[in-house]
């Protein structure tokens, strides 16, 4: 199959993709402004019965022993966060999308969560080191939906992994995502853009998606966030968790450092509290 017809056929598949529900769509884009208050939550979480049974049962699967039920959704909102409220919104979606194998990539089920969970604390991590202001919240979502465009272009790239593994550690004068822009016409984040187009992400998601791998060709005022998402990304690979063949064959863009510096010992301890809270937050859904 020539690239031109094979990268039409990937953009037809990613039509094709679950939708978020318009609740979850509302929810990124109010967490997204760095002036949202948590009552806005509060009430989108209300009006939305699916949303809101799964809200309880998260927040009474973990309330600590000896507490009461959790029986009001602004008590579940404010004892569980902004970020567990979104993680729970997406996780419908995430399932159908993100909780399969990716055989093109050789990745068993689960290890895309996984590894997208990873970069999404990692991110979040990352965003509380730095020395400007930026929504950590929003990089743990960015974190969350990075690598999307993987569950669409997985089957396709069943046929050509061989050839595209081989090109990566040979003579290639590039890395993986240039090596499926090659043979398949089109990459992982092309695609993963298209899907947050449909799904109307907000600007700071859709960007993230679209340039983790390439933090520097981003629009400025996106590049501070992208570049967090891209090094999340990194580290969650660095800890051993990443998607199968194309691990760590991804550049790091050494130009974060006109954004940010991490010393030594911040990097081992984002590593360390990216694998203790995905033990919680993986702990919490198998629970619920
Ligand atoms: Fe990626
Ligand atoms: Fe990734």
């Amino acid at each position: 199959m020539s690239r031109k017809i094979m990268s039409e056929e990937i953009y037809e598949a990613a039509k094709n993709v679950p939708e978020l529900s318009p609740n979850t769509t509302q929810l990124l884009q109010i967490t997204s402004r760095d002036d949202y208050e948590m009552q806005d939550v509060i009430d989108l979480v209300k009006y939305d019965s699916a949303l809101t049974s799964q809200v309880l049962k998260v927040a009474n699967s973990v309330a600590l022993s000896g507490i009461k039920q959790i029986s009001s959704i602004d008590r579940a909102v404010l004892y569980l966060g902004q970020r567990m409220v979104t993680t729970i919104a997406l996780t419908e979606v995430a399932y159908q999308f993100f909780d399969r194998d990716l055989p093109g990539y050789n990745a068993e089920t689960g290890e895309l969560w996984a590894h997208d969970l990873r970069t999404a604390v990692a991110s979040r991590e990352v965003a509380k080191s730095v020395d400007f202001e930026i929504n950590a919240d929003m990089a743990f979502t960015a974190g969350l939906l990075h690598d999307f465009g993987k569950a669409v272009i997985s089957d396709y790239l069943l046929d050509v992994s061989p050839e595209l593994l081989q090109k990566v550690q040979g003579h290639f004068q590039g890395d993986f995502l240039e090596g499926e822009r090659d043979l398949l016409g089109v990459d992982h984040a092309q695609v993963g853009h298209m899907v947050a187009q449909s799904w109307s992400l907000p600007g700071s998601l859709e960007m993230s998606i679209r340039h983790h791998h390439a933090p520097g060709e981003a629009p400025r005022a996106f590049q501070p966030l992208v570049y967090i998402v891209h090094m999340g990304d990194i580290l969650a690979m660095l800890a051993g968790s990443g998607t199968g063949i194309d691990t760590l064959h991804y550049y790091l863009d050494r130009d974060y450092e006109s954004y940010f510096i991490l010393s030594f010992d911040q990097v081992a301890s984002i590593m360390l509290n990216m694998n203790e809270e995905f033990d919680r937050i993986r702990s919490i859904f198998a629970g619920a």
